[in-house]
């Protein structure tokens, strides 16, 4: 294996979520289960390991939640970071601290960080122009810009990006640019921002990724050598908003640091706040060592969006402040989808965290095991329903939970549940078992540390299957009456591949393992890898527990259900094109139409046309004879005494031999509809229309 086992120390990161919703499953596949499973082998390996996460709580995407709720960012962080450290906590993942950006040790760490660069110079101050709503009077970040995009001519796209085609956007690139605050066209104002010199820092970053080549996923690897082909910009570190924290400059007054500068540097102040309280030494975990080798191992657990952050933005801070280690491994998740269809917050189409405990409880593990299944390691990977069912059904249940209930059914069944040997204790003698098993421990090991979830996985259920195949062919619950002996030593070994199952389902299914633990009577709470698996004589089981149950087509159908009916009621208003506005005439154009009321008196179709009626019009003036293109809208019998408006002095001309004298108005909507136009009361025919 890896580069991986060299260091003494791990500082294992996942990616700080907003604190602006609620989490879903893809949130939980993307950086959060792969890295609580890799963190706990590390602790399994009795690594010596921090694994921090917390809540990111500035930027726009806190703001526009509050003004969306109508409260403010305080009330929406104070919210949902409650709910979203619980929904981590209920499915087990295993932080050694869920801190938050908003408490004052990060303020500081991140204020302390741009005044090391500015001191250092190595910020360009620029001057620039930005869109700025004068009604609400200030500027307006990114996502407070929509406009058309000049792309794929998206009429909702936002400022940093248009969602439709993916491009990504700068606000000025925008046509129509409309401020989301007060629906007008804000205006380009000049000011000034901090940037971070990326181009400066382009030849460093080129030497340091090539030397990740082979070593990061390909993902990643590939998202970095095309951000670094393209050119890098430099970027500014600052942001003209009201919620976020302060730049520390007089001349800032009123200015923020940029959220993807603060939200990474929220890693090393939550690693402070657990050394604080735990009475340890962060720098160990971040900071560079006298000597490189005592350097601790930095691996950020994301998904695919955050690549450019986490692999050239923040090394970029890092190595430009000195002290700092850089990431070993950037092990990066691509997307989860659900159904056949992108998950999605804004249309509701996901299987939040805290609903489906709700409705499916004590199933944390079955989650985490479908979920780890299709882990998207390499592409974009989907979650169904049936597929659930199935995983659950087939795998854990009949492979996983049948095992462990056989040998304890067996034992309490016939020994009462106690291991009554003729030596000391118990140990797996059987060669062939020890050698399978070993195989298993070492295929996970080295899976998880390529970051193969998938096949991991596999491996632990191999061991489930070996257990399976090693009862069916000793048959213990016929030799007992045969050979009581072999049946002892059958059930005993069933015992042992149990502790071993525990043991590598530990990283996994942290509640399954417990439970197994439990039902053995095991006198710890974990079990190391190198713990030797053993019972004493006269060792007394627990009794049985059933580890998992069949999901009933039922459940299911409701899930499937809902899915629906949330798509159903976040479905938008269809869209309505409108036509673009006619340049401006002036008054006199418009006034020398003579527009009057009228009333149809007769209506035939015209003969061999699809559209056109031939009308008789009663004008108030006269009567005349008019062709109209609205024979697929309306029968003529049905139009008869139908008021309308006409516009009389327009040219008379010939249309299919008839000569036509004048033009019935008519409202087509979006879908080319059209609607005769009236007056609304009773008017006499020949009023003017103007
Ligand atoms: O994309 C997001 O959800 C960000 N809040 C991730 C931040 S990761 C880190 F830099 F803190
Ligand atoms: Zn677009």
């Amino acid at each position: 294996m890896s580069q991986l086992n060299k260091y003494k120390r791990y500082t294992v990161t996942s990616a700080l979520p907003y604190a602006n919703g609620p989490l879903h499953i893809g949130h939980l596949a993307g950086a959060y289960l792969p890295a609580d499973i890799f963190v706990r082998h590390l602790r399994l390996k009795k690594k010596d390991v921090v694994y921090i996460c917390g809540s990111d709580e500035h930027g726009a995407a806190i703001t526009i939640k509050a003004k969306k709720e109508g409260t403010t960012p305080q009330a929406i962080i104070d919210k949902y970071h409650a709910q979203i450290k619980q929904s981590f906590e209920d499915f087990g993942i295993a932080f050694d601290i869920y801190h938050r950006t908003s408490s004052p040790i990060h303020h500081d760490l991140s204020q302390e960080f741009f005044l090391n660069l500015y001191e250092k110079d190595e910020f360009v101050e620029k001057l620039s122009e930005q869109y700025y709503d004068e009604d609400y009077q200030q500027f307006l970040a990114d996502r407070y810009i929509t406009g058309t995009c000049p792309n794929c001519h998206n009429e909702n796209a936002y400022g940093d990006q248009c969602e439709r085609c993916g491009t990504s956007l700068n606000p000025t690139d925008l046509i129509n640019p409309i401020s989301t605050l007060s629906g007008k066209t804000p205006v380009l104002k000049l000011t000034k921002h901090w940037y971070l010199p990326l181009d400066k820092y382009q030849p460093w970053l080129e030497q340091w990724i090539a030397t990740k080549d082979g070593e990061w996923k390909t993902n990643v690897f590939g998202q970095c050598t095309s951000w670094l082909k393209s050119g890098l910009q430099p970027r500014s570190m600052t942001r003209d908003l009201d919620w976020g924290i302060d730049v520390p400059l007089e001349e800032a007054k009123g200015k923020k640091l940029y959220v993807w500068m603060d939200a990474p540097i929220g890693y090393i102040s939550a690693t402070k706040q657990w050394a604080i309280d735990n009475d340890k030494d962060w720098k160990l975990y971040w900071k560079k060592q006298a000597d490189e080798q005592d350097d601790a191992c930095l691996l950020h657990f994301i998904g695919k969006d955050n690549i450019v952050f986490h692999c050239i933005i923040f090394p970029s801070i890092l190595h430009a402040h000195g002290e700092y280690i850089l990431p070993q491994n950037v092990p990066a998740n691509e997307f989860l989808n659900l159904e056949g269809d992108k998950l999605s917050t804004s249309r509701n189409h996901a299987v939040w965290l805290h609903e489906y405990l709700e409705e499916l409880p004590g199933k944390q593990d079955e989650l985490r095991y479908v979920l780890t299944s299709i882990l998207p390691e390499t592409s974009d990977s989907e979650f169904t329903w049936k597929d659930y069912q199935a995983r659950v059904n087939n795998e854990l249940v009949a492979i996983f939970g049948n095992f462990v209930n056989r040998v304890m059914t067996l034992m309490h069944k016939f020994y009462d549940g106690k291991i009554e040997a003729a030596t000391e204790k118990i140990e797996l003698h059987d060669e062939y078992l020890k050698t399978e098993i070993g195989v298993f421990y070492n295929e996970i090991e080295k899976n998880l540390e390529a970051y193969r979830y998938r096949q991991a996985l596999q491996a632990v259920m191999s061991i489930a299957r070996l257990g399976n195949v090693y009862l069916t062919e000793k048959e213990p619950w016929k030799t007992v009456k045969t050979d009581p002996e072999a049946t002892k030593e059958a059930l005993h070994n069933g015992l042992l591949i149990m502790g071993h199952l525990a043991t590598v389902a530990q990283a996994f299914l942290p509640v399954t393992a417990k439970k197994i633990l439990g039902m053995l009577n095991w006198p710890e709470e974990t079990i190391a890898y190198d713990q030797e698996i053993h019972f004493n004589n006269g060792h007394q089981l627990n009794p049985a527990s059933l580890l998992f149950e069949k999901i009933e087509d039922e459940v299911i159908e409701q899930q499937l259900q809902k899915l629906q009916a949330k798509k159903a009621a976040a479905a938008p208003a269809p869209t309505v094109t409108l036509q673009a506005a006619k340049e401006n005439i002036n008054y006199e154009s418009f006034a020398t139409m003579d527009i009057r009321t009228g009333t149809i008196l007769a209506a035939e179709k015209v003969a061999k046309t699809k559209k056109l009626l031939k009308l008789t019009i009663d004008t108030g003036i006269d009567q005349r004879t008019v062709v109209s293109g609205i024979a697929e809208y309306y029968e003529p019998e049905a139009i008869i005494g139908q008021k309308v408006s006409i516009l009389v002095n327009l040219e008379p001309r010939e249309i299919k031999g008839i000569l036509s004298q004048g033009m019935i108005l008519m409202a087509e909507n979006s879908e080319g509809k059209l609607s005769f136009v009236a007056p609304v009361e009773d008017f006499h025919n020949g009023s003017v229309i103007r």
